[in-house]
């Protein structure tokens, strides 16, 4: 039963303890709407979470050699990631300390300096201030001038199987701490390469959604509205079967069985917010008789019989506060406005495979998840509906209560749920009101 403004609701201003937007008692765990819908809200997350959490920025495949750069977001901030001559990677503010212009406006590319397209300031790409055009003519600068060393440098970045993630808060835990239990998910996802490296390199899908940034952290390892949301997808598997084979993601079927398949393995929701959901294969077997087989055993070998069931398994993961993995692709949404999000899906190559294996997981990825696929729209579709439906006032609160009383919560503070249990999306809001209670100064 869903509460009205008038009910016993807990007050929404912020309490000592908790935001006031997420409210966990006995048997309940309800998130307010103004946690996706308010513009204050909206600009307290830039701060105490996007500046206080390790954030995914890239993949080192997609700057191998010195000088190479891509540019990437942290929260709202933009920022540059450089790999510098001594073969470090840089994350750099992407604003210009001069008057704060974008310095850098490309994707990606290669260079030693970059120069401002406002006044022509030129930074070296470690981030050194060099150049300051006429600095000396027609009333410049004087020998008092405060020259500033150069761009703002990101003061933590570290790497996880090629993951880049940065940091700008200088006393954040280690990333390794942070990842918890995520990172044997990753892992795991990773080791379908025989040296367990992935490759980024197709371009990635790049698209927005007139919705909050949140919405796509609880779908992406939200079991349960598969079946209900994606019924053109359905129908197709049942009539066609599943023509991606063993790289399909959703194996055929009807209605019932697509649920089955999905209603089963492990379900964690991870105490630093992460959401993962992971099941062994049903058949292991059927990857090592199929069209890859040498390739499939080889890699059994590497792994173990018991973990080369996981490797092909079921893999997905939301990590903490916008970083997904789902089988072969890496996807990262970025907050725009309350309402407005980008999403970035990365569908990456195993570093070893066949070309042909490659391609075949990269066209089960575009039969799905690209802009004309044939399931990404559908969610689109669902956080626009979402946001739509939260702008009326009659009603506050959302129920992630699913499965709330079968979570078993385990000594380090994760939680593990039943099949199409919500344990993913409560330990993300969890995560998200320690944060944002501290921005209350509680
Ligand atoms: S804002 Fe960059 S040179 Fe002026
Ligand atoms: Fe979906």
């Amino acid at each position: 039963m869903t509460e009205t403004r008038t009910a016993s609701s807990p007050q929404v201003a912020p309490m000592a303890g908790s935001s006031g937007l997420v409210l966990e008692e006995a048997h309940k765990f309800r998130v307010h709407t103004r946690a996706y819908n308010d513009r204050a809200v909206f600009d307290a997350e830039m701060r105490n979470i996007f500046d206080r959490v390790w954030i995914f920025v890239g993949h080192t495949s997609e700057i191998p050699n010195p000088g190479d750069y891509k540019t990437s977001y942290i929260g709202m901030q933009p920022v540059i990631v450089v790999r510098a001559d001594n073969g470090d990677v840089n994350v750099l503010v992407n604003r210009c300390v001069h008057r704060g212009a974008v310095v850098c406006r490309e994707l990606r590319g290669n260079a030693q300096q970059f120069e401002c397209p406002y006044h022509g300031w030129v930074y070296q790409n470690d981030g050194k201030l060099v150049a300051i055009p006429h600095a000396k003519e027609a009333g410049g600068y004087s020998e008092h001038f405060d020259k500033p060393a150069g761009l703002y440098k990101v003061p933590k970045v570290d790497m996880f199987r090629g993951l880049i993630f940065a940091c700008m808060d200088p006393n954040v835990v280690p990333l390794d701490e942070f990842l918890g239990r995520a990172k044997l998910l990753l892992e795991r996802r990773f080791n379908l390469s025989p040296s367990g490296e992935i490759v980024f390199r197709s371009r990635p899908f790049v698209s927005r959604y007139k919705g909050n940034w949140k919405f796509q952290a609880e779908n992406i390892v939200d079991d349960y509205h598969f079946v209900f949301t994606h019924t053109a997808f359905i129908d197709l598997q049942a009539k066609y079967g599943d023509a991606t084979g063993n790289f399909g993601l959703h194996p055929g079927g009807s209605a019932s069985e697509m649920r089955k398949s999905r209603y089963r393995g492990n379900v964690w929701g991870v105490d630093q917010g992460h959401g993962i959901l992971d099941a062994p294969a049903l058949s292991p077997e059927s990857f090592l008789n199929g069209r890859f087989g040498d390739y499939y055993k080889a890699i059994q070998d590497k792994v173990g019989a018991e973990e080369f069931k996981w490797v092909v398994g079921r893999g997905i993961g939301c990590i903490f506060p916008n970083l997904g993995i789902i089988h072969q692709q890496i996807r990262t949404w970025r907050p725009i406005a309350p309402d407005l999000t980008e999403v970035t899906i990365y569908p990456f190559e195993l570093k070893g495979a066949p070309g042909e294996f490659n391609q075949g997981m990269l066209h089960a990825q575009e039969r799905f998840y690209a802009p004309s696929g044939h399931g990404a729209p559908d969610d689109v579709e669902m956080f626009a509906s979402n946001q739509h439906g939260l702008e009326g006032h009659a009603v506050d609160w959302l129920l992630l209560e699913r499965g709330v009383d079968t979570d078993e919560k385990q000594p380090n503070g994760d939680y593990r749920g039943q099949p199409s249990s919500e344990a993913c999306q409560r330990s993300y809001w969890r995560q998200w009101n320690r944060l944002m209670t501290k921005s209350a100064g509680a």
